[in-house]
């Protein structure tokens, strides 16, 4: 389950394709420093990752269109620094070995900057690249200040990710089988944690399940920092402190996916400490788990992305009514976004190389995306009713999310977190059983 060598050749010729002229650049990013001489661990930008491939951190990719041609950046190889931080390809290996045109060592890349300036009329840079942008701005306005005649025109900077984005968005079977790899690995690390869970007193022995399992599983880190969330915490959307001691009687809401060779898995799972759901525990879960599978049965080729969540928020609502949290009429609820006090993030976002991956939420004049095969969303409805929220008493600190990743496969989408217990009979028989 790895991405094929040819496959990022593929995909820059795809961009080139789309750009149809002009130059793209990428950069991989650095290393950040925690202080002193620390570092947190380095993961590539993604765009640089999936056009690329190359593991090294202070790398440059330049894609020329046309006639196409792959440039590489990046550090010279150093015997003394290679024995402490290990081996650097160096430009010339760098290039032959992810299949590249040229390979140059970064410090020359400042000049080659210089260079397309005057060459090139349209260059393509990631939107978040602000540094690079600066830079070259910079530099153009040095070479104006003294070469006047030799700049072009009208050097034109674009947006690369409008372009990356619509190849990202559709995900090739080789990177389903990454996604589905990662999903797998952290529905059986949810599933560790239900089993065990009877061992622990505190949400940080949670947190530690899940990184055992990623790690015992072979992913590379987590695709986001896991929320482990017990009892009220679970109000808290983005909880991360994880570190509150467990009640039995409380649930716990676990919101944890791994990173697979640069693919993103994202489950959220909410069950009873003890074992068993209380009977208000049990009335929000049904709700919640209606709204869920209701919502995943909109996700097929030609909806739009809103369709789940517009099914989610009509269950939802609905539930609202019957739990008599909510005293209106239904079409009010929804309408006057009633709900939202109690289910106030959306159902679904994009997933890939990021967990909140790239790609449109909106067609540019028709409203919301329409879904195609090969896209890879989640589904993630919840209620929160936090402990001094102004429902019944029995709901009061009760948190539930309930979160599955779901590939777009013509009229019924494949759930790619199905390993992952959800139905309350599934759960009630494994928490605890280790
Ligand atoms: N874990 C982040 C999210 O569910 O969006
Ligand atoms: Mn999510
Ligand atoms: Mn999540």
């Amino acid at each position: 389950m790895q991405i094929k060598l040819k496959t990022f050749k593929q995909r820059r010729k795809n961009l080139a394709n789309l750009i149809k002229g002009g130059i793209a650049i990428i950069r991989s990013g650095s290393e950040k420093t925690r202080s002193n001489d620390t570092f947190y661990p380095y993961r590539s930008n993604s765009y640089f990752e999936y056009f690329s491939g190359f593991p090294e951190p202070d790398s440059i990719l330049v894609i020329m269109a046309k006639p196409l041609k792959s440039i590489i950046f990046s550090k010279t190889k150093n015997p003394e620094k290679e024995i402490w931080d290990g081996y650097i390809y160096g430009p010339e290996k760098a290039c032959i070995d992810f299949n590249l045109d040229e390979g140059l060592p970064i410090q020359e890349f400042d000049k080659f900057l210089k260079d397309i300036l005057i060459t090139e009329e349209n260059i393509y840079l990631l939107d978040e690249d602000v540094e690079l942008r600066s830079k070259l701005s910079h530099i153009a306005l040095s070479i104006k200040g003294s070469a006047r005649s030799r700049l072009q025109k009208k050097n034109q900077i674009s947006s690369l990710n409008y372009y990356a984005d619509q190849l990202r968005i559709i995900k090739s079977k080789e990177e389903i089988d990454c996604i589905r790899k990662a999903c797998s690995i952290s529905s059986s690390a949810h599933r560790y944690v239900m089993e065990n869970i009877h061992n622990d007193s505190n949400e940080f022995q949670i947190d530690a399940r899940l990184n055992y399992i990623f790690s015992m599983q072979g992913a590379q880190a987590e695709a986001y920092k896991s929320i482990v969330a017990s009892g009220n915490n679970a109000c808290t959307l983005h909880y991360i402190k994880n570190n509150s001691k467990l009640n039995k009687g409380d649930l716990v809401l676990i919101d944890a996916g791994c990173e697979y060779n640069h693919y993103a898995s994202d489950i959220t799972r909410t069950f009873p400490i003890g074992g068993s759901f209380s009977a208000p525990q049990r009335d929000v879960y049904e709700i919640v788990l209606a709204a869920q599978k209701k919502a995943i049965d909109q996700v097929k080729k030609n909806n739009r992305f809103d369709d789940p969540h517009k099914s989610a928020v009509e269950v939802l609502s609905q539930g609202l009514i019957d739990l008599k949290v909510l005293k209106k009429s239904i079409s009010e609820i929804v309408e006057k976004k009633l709900y939202a006090k109690f289910f106030m993030h959306r159902t679904s976002h994009w997933m890939g190389m990021d967990v909140h991956d790239v790609g449109n939420y909106f067609t540019a004049n028709s409203g919301s995306a329409v879904l195609s095969d090969g896209q890879v969303l989640t589904i993630e409805p919840g209620l929160y009713f936090a402990d001094n929220a102004s429902v019944p008493k029995a709901f009061r600190g009760i948190g539930i999310r309930i979160e599955d990743d779901v590939l777009v496969s013509g009229k019924e989408a494949e759930i790619l977190t199905s390993d992952c217990p959800k139905e309350i009979s599934a759960l009630e028989s494994i928490i605890g059983k280790s």
